[in-house]
């Protein structure tokens, strides 16, 4: 006697990411479900295929589909200053810390479009640490890290991202950062000197490097537990001994296996300090 639909429509969804993570290396497998669902059904409708099942078959057969379905699958919502309290506290805790290295390596994991890798840059050159700085800023999307090496975000999204600016404790006048023309802000180029843009998959790829900062915001509540704690061992294993993690503000470390490893450095702004 075969199961419920929603049973059948559970294990397609699972062939589905298993084909898609064995042909395409694009593993979705922990993904928390719920939200994952959603978004296969909102590629269904858009794709108007009737089941998992048919989907997984056109998904595999045309690589355009798949990156449809791929950006689906992932929210890029992002902006400058997100929180800006988060960026307040940076810049009043964690700048005094990183005025005492001589070298400062930054990465931000899962950047999106790249908002707050240019957030970061600013701050830092108000600081006048920025020529001290490498910043790495990876995602597995190369679509939207295309996005993040133009620099090039919309105009109207400038009066949201200078109020932002200032609550983070910006001290200049925000616009010299960039030329406005066709309704666009460009950024200015040398904000992209000190950072280099790649592809990397926080679920199968490695650690590249040991980092003084490692920022991985809002990415990790889209993963299960399981996820979760092989991104937190990444990022542990990327963080050089008293380097600084930034988290989202729906993000902990609480029930994490590192939890004990860090040293909460702003209370509520997700802001820690390897320890151990
Ligand atoms: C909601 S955005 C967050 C952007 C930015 N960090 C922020 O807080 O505004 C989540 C980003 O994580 C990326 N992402 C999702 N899964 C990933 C993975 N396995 N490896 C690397 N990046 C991933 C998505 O492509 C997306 O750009």
């Amino acid at each position: 006697m075969p199961g419920t639909n929603h049973e059948l429509e559970d294990i397609e969804i699972e062939l589905l990411l298993e084909g898609v993570a064995r042909y395409y290396g694009y593993d979705f497998r922990n993904y928390a479900l719920a939200s994952l669902k959603r978004r296969i059904w909102n590629t269904m409708r858009a794709e108007q295929i009737k089941s998992v099942s048919a989907l997984q078959d056109r998904v595999l057969h045309d690589p355009a589909c798949m990156e449809r379905f791929l950006l689906a699958l992932t929210v890029n919502v992002t902006a400058m200053y997100r929180d800006p309290n988060f960026y307040l506290a940076f810049r009043t805790k964690v700048v005094p810390l990183l005025r005492t290295y001589p070298f400062i390596r930054i990465w931000h994991a899962g950047c999106s479009t790249g908002e707050e890798v240019y957030s970061m840059a600013i701050l830092l050159y108000e600081a006048g640490l920025y020529d001290r700085c490498r910043i790495y800023a990876t995602d597995m999307n190369a679509a939207v890290l295309s996005k993040a090496k133009d620099g090039i975000f919309p105009l109207v999204k400038m009066q949201e991202y200078t109020g932002n600016y200032l609550r983070a404790g910006g001290t200049q006048s925000f616009s010299q950062y960039y030329t406005a023309a066709y309704e666009h802000a460009i950024f200015r180029p040398w904000l992209r000197d000190r950072i280099t843009f790649s592809q990397h998959n926080l679920a199968t790829d490695g650690s590249f490097n040991e980092f003084n900062v490692v920022m991985c915001r809002n990415v990790m509540i889209y993963f299960n537990k399981t996820l979760q704690e092989h991104v937190h061992h990444l990022l542990y294993e990327s963080l050089s001994m008293f380097g600084v993690l930034g988290l989202g503000h729906a993000e902990s470390l609480k029930f994490t296996p590192h939890e004990q490893h860090y040293a909460e450095i702003v209370g509520g702004e997700r802001l820690y300090r390897r320890i151990a």
